[in-house]
């Protein structure tokens, strides 16, 4: 909270103090990361541009509408685009990349990095940006890397840029540890600003962008370039490893009985290991941990090291939808063939419309391979889910996709299942099945409702 304070009184300051030490940004690329980081920086009093090839999103944003849901994000969007300064409003959207790149002083590189056809992150969109950066050279730039790019990147760039024949530049590699759903707040709060960069100047400029985090205590590590990139992927597999134990271990208290609730509460309450990233669930998704453990497992193995870790956490991860799919067999007494199942819940987590790599993208696909209907409901996700699966039958609230249903299976754990009318659902089943990938329902209470329930780990 006093963190939180320290901040907002900051940005207030900083607003005064906008014409000494303000910069001009380009941030290229307006996904999550790259809106929020620009709607952020400008709240720091930068002046922005974010650049993005897409024109349809860049009028979107022009018109004020987000392209993405992140909660609290249209509020900072907005505040930022209508700020009327001296410099016009300190937030812009364009898709003219060579104008925005000419005016700035630094260059955030924040496009995706997609997992290509061999199993490595296409670094086409990268490497697009760097030459427009190299293209565009007319004085000296900061070129920081915002996405999850493999390790290396950093000198890849550097030898783009050395093609625009000047030394007028440094890179850096400023990796982002936001996560969808929250990223407002972590952008604001995080736990940490890491800098890896390849000159003392170059760190200094990073240092005053940061400025409001740097004054609130935030800390600063500031590293080289690969050592920066290194500590993303590092941060990343080694949460996904820890989802993937506990995942492991709550498959483990189904057969002994033992209670995964309490045992993470019994791991946790030992400081080294901590009670975050200890909720077992039907496997960990998104954009993130499965690409970037796959990316730093081959990147390893291309370079003679073994992470065996990390490759037996993506192998434990892809199988546990299909053990989410034999414990709803298990719960109906026999298979789904034929089976009408709701799916409550598509994004990959609560508080996202992001469904890239969703465990119910895995889910669904082992209950159609095994002959089942399917019926879909999430509060925010349809509409992306339905680009990736536009066959299924989507829904427009929990009891209508409950309706007729053989068996529910919770996969994200958003705050409307929690609260959902367990009677009505129940009145409107065929027969009241009900799986809890999220452990988020009570089951003893679902049980004297008359349901026949499982959750993941006993809880
Ligand atoms: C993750 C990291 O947490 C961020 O620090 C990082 O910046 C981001 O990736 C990124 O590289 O861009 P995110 O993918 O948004 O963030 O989501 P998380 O909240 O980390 O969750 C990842 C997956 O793990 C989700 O599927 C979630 O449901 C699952 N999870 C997480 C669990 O199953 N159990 C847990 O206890 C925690």
């Amino acid at each position: 909270m006093l963190k939180k304070i320290a901040i907002i009184g900051l940005m207030m300051m900083n607003s005064a103090l906008l014409y000494a030490n303000h910069h001009r940004i380009a941030v290229v690329g307006t996904g999550y990361v790259g809106l929020v980081l620009g709607a952020g920086l400008a709240d720091f009093g930068h002046y922005v541009t974010c650049v993005d090839i897409d024109e349809r999103k860049v009028a979107m944003l022009n018109r004020g509408e987000l392209p993405i849901y992140e909660p609290g994000l249209e509020d900072v969007v907005r505040r930022n685009t209508q700020s009327a300064v001296r410099y016009g409003p300190r937030l812009r959207f364009t898709s003219d990349i060579a104008n925005a790149i000419r005016e700035a002083s630094v260059v955030f590189i924040a496009v995706g990095t997609p997992t290509g056809d061999d199993g490595h992150a296409d670094l086409r969109a990268v490497k697009a940006v760097a030459q427009a950066c190299a293209r565009n050279l007319n004085g000296y730039k900061v070129i920081v890397t915002k996405s999850t790019v493999p390790i290396g990147t950093g000198k890849l760039i550097r030898s783009i840029l050395a093609e625009s024949q000047s030394d007028d530049f440094s890179i850096v590699s400023n990796p982002e540890f936001l996560r969808e759903g929250s990223a407002v707040k972590d952008f604001f709060e995080p736990d940490r600003v890491v800098i890896g960069v390849d000159s003392e100047r170059a760190a200094s400029i990073m240092r005053e962008i940061y400025r409001p985090l740097h004054q609130a205590g935030v800390p600063f590590l500031v590293t080289d370039v690969v050592t920066a990139e290194t500590i993303k992927y590092a941060a990343n597999a080694f949460l996904a490893v820890k989802v993937t134990y506990i995942n492991e271990l709550a498959n483990l208290c189904d057969v002994t009985g033992a209670n995964i609730k309490d045992v993470a509460a019994g791991m946790a309450l030992d400081s080294r290991i901590s009670p975050k990233f200890l909720n077992p669930g039907p496997g960990f998704g998104g954009s993130c941990f499965p690409k970037d453990s796959l990316e730093l497992a081959l990147f390893a193995r291309d370079n003679g090291v073994h992470l065996d870790v990390v490759d037996a956490s993506l192998t434990a991860n892809n199988r546990q939808a299909v053990v989410m799919v034999d414990k709803l067999q298990r719960l109906l007494n026999e298979s789904v063939q034929g089976k009408t199942v709701a799916i409550l819940g598509l994004a990959f987590k609560a508080n996202t419309d992001d469904v890239r790599e969703s465990p119910a993208l895995r889910i669904i696909g082992e209950l159609k391979r095994r002959g089942a209907t399917i019926k879909a409901y999430d509060p925010i996700a349809t509409k992306t889910m339905a680009v990736l699966e536009p066959t299924l039958e989507y829904c427009s609230d929990v009891y209508e996709a409950v309706a007729g249903a053989d068996a529910a299976i919770v996969v994200t754990e958003w705050h409307e299942f929690v609260q959902m009318n367990l009677e009505e659902v129940k009145n409107r089943m065929r027969v009241p099945v009900i799986l809890d990938t999220r452990n988020i329902l009570d089951r003893k209470a679902l049980c004297v409702l008359g349901f026949s329930a499982d959750n993941v780990g006993n809880a």
